[in-house]
């Protein structure tokens, strides 16, 4: 395992074809199953680990965003990682940027209104990955729906050579999306927020089974996420994979998505609806079978959990 701080070093290490996973650190299984993709199909697996400053959109966030390079390098290692590219911000920022990266109407809906500024400084920073990495292929978690679509479509319309892949939701044993936030959920917090995860399989069986109206798929959601008062919806939205657009019906790959906040803590979820022998199958992700790393001694929950 190399750990490097500049492109140029993390590219003369790079042998043969290169799988990238883009990270912000503090890693969870989500991320190490990026990695075991990467590794599946690539001779050589680079993880990037760079909390972006420009992708931050509420005060403090940034600051208080964990980090733990040592964790990280050990469990990317164990996942199959042959270099950790963890630059400083002269790497990634040198001096003052005149450029940024605007993808259009992709942002216009879900998370884009919410979190002004947001897509922006995300897009921003893949692109100069990506060119500074210069990857085969690079891995995306499908937990981040508007992510991926706005990261694919970027890639295409600038030309990016290699390919971007979606990789399905890693669940907690109990369906709850892992994400590093779930740590901050009280147990009762925590109850309460999988009937997130409740309603979007309610509301995935229901498009297997045929259903196709937007009202009846949302309803489904709303129909588990309504006996618990605590929750707070932002939205639940069934759109497009390609173009982020809302739909009436599913009539094309889709992915039902919806951020709540659970008291202090927001959490997005979603699934997928494939095309598949005329119909749709959903793509729920993969459960834990044991307890997340994310409550592990080096973990932010620090043993809860
Ligand atoms: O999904 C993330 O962790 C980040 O948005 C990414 C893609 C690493 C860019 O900073």
């Amino acid at each position: 395992m190399r750990i490097t701080k500049t492109f140029f070093e993390t590219r003369l290490v790079a042998t043969g074809e290169v799988g990238f996973v883009p990270t912000m650190g503090f890693l969870h299984e989500g991320h190490l199953a990026l990695i075991e993709a990467a590794r599946a199909a690539n001779e050589t697996v680079i993880m990037s680990l760079f909390v972006n400053p420009l992708q931050f959109d509420r005060d403090g966030d940034l600051a208080r965003y964990p980090r733990d390079l040592e964790r990280d390098v050990e469990l990317a290692a164990a996942a199959g990682a042959d270099v950790v590219f963890a630059p400083e911000l002269e790497e990634m920022y040198p001096g003052e940027q005149f450029t940024r990266v605007n993808v259009n109407r992709l942002s216009d809906e879900m998370e884009g209104p919410n979190r002004p500024g947001h897509f922006e400084g995300v897009a921003t920073v893949v692109a100069k990955l990506l060119a500074g990495v210069q990857p085969d292929r690079s891995y995306f978690g499908r937990k981040d729906a508007q992510q991926l679509a706005i990261v694919k479509r970027m890639a295409a319309d600038l030309s990016f050579p290699g390919s971007i892949i979606g990789v399905p939701i890693v669940r907690e044993s109990d369906g709850l999306a892992l994400s590093s936030r779930n740590v901050f959920l009280s147990s009762q917090e925590r109850e309460e927020a999988l009937a997130l995860n409740r309603g979007l399989m309610a509301a995935a069986d229901a498009a297997e089974q045929g259903v196709r109206r937007t009202s009846e798929l949302v309803g489904a959601v709303h129909g588990e996420i309504g006996t618990e008062s605590n929750l707070s919806v932002e939205y639940v939205t069934l759109a497009s994979q390609d173009l982020v657009e809302p739909l009436d019906e599913l009539d094309r790959p889709a992915f039902l998505a919806l951020a709540a906040w659970s008291g202090k803590t927001r959490l997005i979820d979603n699934v997928h609806l494939d095309e598949a022998n005329g119909g749709f199958v959903a793509d729920r992700g993969g459960r834990l079978e044991t307890t997340s790393v994310l409550y592990g001694p080096g973990g932010p929950g620090g043993g809860r959990g």
